[in-house]
Parts: structure tokens; sequence; C-alpha cells
């Protein structure tokens, strides 16, 4: 199955993925991971990279589209994958659909994690990411047991740079300037699921597996003729 992650930052995108990655074996492609590794590894790409991303700015759209037409052709992905935070511009989108076509595939869900800007505020002030292996806590809603220390490794944990609220702010905007018109896009394609994501973790998890579960019984049938 393959599936994209929509919605405003800090909705909550990240988390799910990774939970949903190992409830479904599917390899979740994050393009802001992605982006990110480039940034630590000081490729070119990175360079060029990282200075839309401290302004808050979207990395141009080329940038990303090579890195995720890479990442997809990856043999692990020949089953499905969850991308998270890609696409995120229109032209983007029908790259990604050219890209699926070709391969004789297509999106099968996006689910749009609909959320208020206040939550969106409150939960990216309060974000912690492990050093080490990458895992997302929140100061108040996610905490780790140690402060500042990872649970699952020990590592510690940091503030990302585009977490401060100036930048927040800027990537709130550029949301609803560049990426909120795909929420059209794919309900025209018929594909969209709302999410209502304010609630917990866990009851958001539980609506997303829902919904993939239905999504998947209708296939079945459609495959032996039923429908
Ligand atoms: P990216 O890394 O994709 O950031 P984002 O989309 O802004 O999303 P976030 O990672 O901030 O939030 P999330 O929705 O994953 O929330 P999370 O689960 O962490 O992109 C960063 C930058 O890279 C962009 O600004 C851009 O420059 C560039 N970029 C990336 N993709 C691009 C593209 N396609 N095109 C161009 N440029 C691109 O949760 C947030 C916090 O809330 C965490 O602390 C978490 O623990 C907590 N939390 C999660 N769920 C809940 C809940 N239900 N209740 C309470 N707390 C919760």
């Amino acid at each position: 199955m393959r599936i994209v992650f929509l919605g405003p930052p800090g909705a909550g995108k990240g988390t799910q993925a990774e939970t949903l990655s190992k409830e479904k074996k599917l390899p979740h492609i994050s393009s802001g991971n992605l982006l990110r590794e480039s940034v630590e590894n000081d490729t070119e790409t990175g360079k060029k990279a990282q200075q839309h991303i401290n302004k808050g700015q979207l990395v141009p759209d080329q940038i990303v589209v090579d890195i995720i037409r890479e990442r997809i052709l990856k043999n692990d992905c020949k089953n499905g994958f969850i991308l998270d935070g890609f696409p995120r511009t229109l032209s983007q989108a029908i790259v990604l659909d050219g890209m699926l076509k070709d391969l004789g595939n297509k999106i099968d869900i996006v689910f749009y994690f609909a959320i208020s800007k206040e939550s969106i505020v409150l939960r990216l002030s309060g974000r912690r990411i492990c050093a080490i292996c990458g895992a997302n806590y929140h100061v108040k809603y996610v905490p780790s047991l140690k402060d500042g220390i990872c649970d699952k490794c020990g590592g510690k944990l940091y503030q990302r740079t585009d977490d401060k609220l100036e930048t927040v702010l800027e990537r709130i905007k550029v949301y609803h300037e560049q990426t909120e018109d795909l929420i059209n896009y794919y309900k025209k394609n018929g594909i969209l699921k709302e999410i209502e994501s304010e609630s917990n973790v866990e009851s958001i998890t539980e609506n997303i597996l829902k919904v993939i579960d239905n999504a998947s019984k209708s296939a079945s049938f459609v495959n032996l003729g039923v429908v």
C-alpha cells in the first residue's frame, strides 16, 4: 500500500508514520529526515537545502524530487511505503503521480492531518529529538522517562533549529500558501481521508489503522470481483 501523510508542521505525521511503519511493515520515507541527513553529511544537496530549512521555507522542488525518486526506487519500497512530508507542492504531487505511473503504481490513500494553529505551536515548541536514534518526544505530551535522555538508546535530546517560534510561524504560513491546495487535489482524486489530529497519539493511530484496514478489505473485494 502506498500512503501519503499530508498536513501542517507539527500535526503528528512523523509520530504516526513511525508506528504505522512498524505495524504494517512499510518503509517510512520522511522528506524532512532525508534532507536533514544530507545537511548532516555536508553534501552539496545538504548545503543548498539548509538555507531554506533554517528560514522555514520549502527546499526547491527539484532537490526534493530527486531525493524522493532515488528513495522510492529502492527495493524495500516495492510493496509500498509511507511518504511523510512529500509532496508539499502541486508540482511535486504531479511528478510523484508520474513517477508511480511509470512503475505501474499509484497512491492508495492520502491522510490529511487536521489540527489548529494553537496546537501546532504547542507541539513544536515542546518537541525534542534524540541526537543518536532520531526518536521523537514532547516535553509534556510524549515525555522521556529521564529528562533530556532518550528512552530507547540513552542519546541526548535536542530541539530542532526550525522549531523556534519565529520559524514555526513561517512554516505554518508557507504550508497555507504552498501545500494546503493539495487537500483539494487529492480530494478530487477520491483518495483523501481526513484524520482529526487533536486527540492523543493512540486514538489517532487507531483511526488510521481502521481506514487502512477498510481500504484493504474493499481492495480484496474488488480483486475477487465482488464489487
Ligand atoms: P519536515 O521535517 O517534514 O517538517 P514538517 O512537515 O514541518 O513536520 P514536522 O516534522 O515538524 O511535524 P510532524 O507532523 O511530523 O509532527 P511530529 O510527529 O514530529 O520538514 C522540515 C523542513 O524540510 C521544511 O520546513 C522544508 O524546509 C523542508 N522540506 C521537507 N519536505 C519538503 C518538501 N516535500 N518540499 C520542500 N521542502 C521540504 O509531532 C510534533 C510534536 O508533537 C512531537 O513532539 C510529538 O511528540 C508531538 N505529538 C505528536 N502527536 C501528538 C499527539 N497526538 N498529541 C500530543 N502530542 C503529539
